[in-house]
């Protein structure tokens, strides 16, 4: 029995900033941005998009009757959640209509809390391997306006449907682990924006990967000449190729090639909306398998998950026989061709408004044609979703 991704769902608001544009209005070279960074747009959340409205309206997506009724486990993995006590994973359950006989809950480590959210489902199906599972990562990354991290902030949720038996990716069982209590990146309960020691988040990124890398080859046997590509976390697209730099002379001068050339098509999507942090690793895997042409069924992909704090890991899947079959490339290149670009006036205005707790009774209006669901306000101190019927 396999157990692994049988649908991929990804939702990103429709307003983005043009990160040259803002490179010009911060008196930067947009090279830096484009090049440097490897960004060149990145999503803005409106209000009326928060980590739940997004969740749910990644996994709708994907979601037939059949799924739902099958469905006994959701997690949440987000490090921007709504609530301090309550799961947002409820409201998604609710809002999805799923079965009450689900287990329900969100997980927190930084952009790490999807991968957790993976391996307890994976672990969860290998007991129940009728049941499905849904793991969404779901973020808006916040580094504040004039910071060095404004350029790798981005916002949007990827959602997984787990299953036995998947339709596009079979998870490999082993997997290689690393966690050390470090100050890269963190965000003190009082605040929206996150705190960051830039240089030292990249270096330990990369020092994780490597042990992480070794080990699992240690454990498993497989070196990068069995892999077809490796996906990463990219919370902003040099940060991967930093970390592939570094192990691939391990591999032949053709290997080396290909897995250069499989990243650039990891990093598509990433570079169109910037990091979403706990499900930043998955958009990167969907989009090298809605892009790469190259792909073929029974090839091996590495995953390289980082969540600052720090917790990395280290898993590998194949893909699976018309794994195509299951993929929506058109709907995502309209998704993002039907986004509306925001002047970088718009972008800080809604910036500081988000900084703003939402006013008692104030209501908030769908701005999204192509989301189902809406954070639409706050009463009673309970905040408010709607679906567009
Ligand atoms: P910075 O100081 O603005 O940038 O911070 P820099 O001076 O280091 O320059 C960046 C790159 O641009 C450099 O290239 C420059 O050479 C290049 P590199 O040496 O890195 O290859 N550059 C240019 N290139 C072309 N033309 C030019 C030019 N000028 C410079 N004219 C930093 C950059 C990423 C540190 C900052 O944006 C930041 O702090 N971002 C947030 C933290 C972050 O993303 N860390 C990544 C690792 S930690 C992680 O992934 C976890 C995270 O997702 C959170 C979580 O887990 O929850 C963040």
């Amino acid at each position: 029995m396999t157990i692994g991704i049988d649908k991929i769902g990804f939702y990103t608001p429709n307003q983005y900033v043009d990160l040259v544009e803002l490179a010009l209005k911060r008196r930067i070279d947009p090279a830096k941005f484009t090049i440097g960074i490897g960004q060149d747009k990145m999503a803005v959340a409106p209000l009326s998009q928060d980590v739940v409205s997004m969740g749910a309206n990644a996994a709708a997506k994907i979601l037939t009757p059949e799924d739902k009724a099958a469905i006994d486990l959701v997690i949440l993995g987000t490090e921007s959640g709504v609530d301090n006590s309550k799961a947002g994973a409820l409201i998604i359950h609710r809002l999805l209509k799923l079965p009450n006989t689900a287990r329900v809950l969100e997980i927190k480590e930084a952009c790490y809390g999807a991968t957790a959210g993976l391996q307890y489902a994976k672990l969860h199906l290998l007991q129940n391997p009728k049941a499905k599972a849904l793991v969404i990562g779901s973020d808006i990354a916040r580094y504040g306006l004039e910071t060095s991290g404004e350029v790798t902030q981005g916002a949007g949720a990827v959602a997984l449907l787990l299953s036995a038996e998947p339709h596009i990716l079979a998870l490999d069982l082993p997997s290689s682990y690393y966690s050390e209590d470090i100050d890269d990146f963190w965000r003190p309960l009082d605040q929206l924006t996150a705190e960051v020691d830039g240089k030292y988040s990249t270096t330990a990124y990369i020092e994780f990967f490597e042990k992480v890398f070794k080990d699992y080859q240690a454990k498993t046997g497989l070196t990068l000449e069995d892999y077809a590509a490796i996906t990463y976390h990219l919370p902003y697209t040099k940060m991967g190729l930093k970390a592939l730099k570094q192990v691939l002379p391990m591999a032949s001068d053709e290997k080396q090639t290909e897995l250069q050339q499989h990243y650039q098509q990891e990093t598509l999507y990433s570079r169109q909306v910037g990091n979403i942090y706990t499900g930043s690793l998955y958009l990167a895997l969907l989009s090298l398998l809605n892009n790469d042409r190259v792909l073929k069924p029974g090839m091996r992909i590495g995953l390289y998950s980082y969540g600052s704090g720090a917790v990395a890991e280290f898993f590998s899947g194949k893909l699976q026989p018309n794994y195509t079959k299951y993929l929506d490339p058109i709907y995502y290149l309209e998704l993002f061709e039907k986004r509306q670009k925001l002047t970088i006036a718009d972008y800080e205005a809604q910036f500081k408004a988000q900084l703003e707790p939402i006013a008692p009774g104030q209501v908030l209006e769908n701005q999204d044609p192509s989301a189902q669901f809406y954070f639409a306000g706050v009463v009673d101190k309970k905040r408010q979703y709607k679906e567009i019927k």
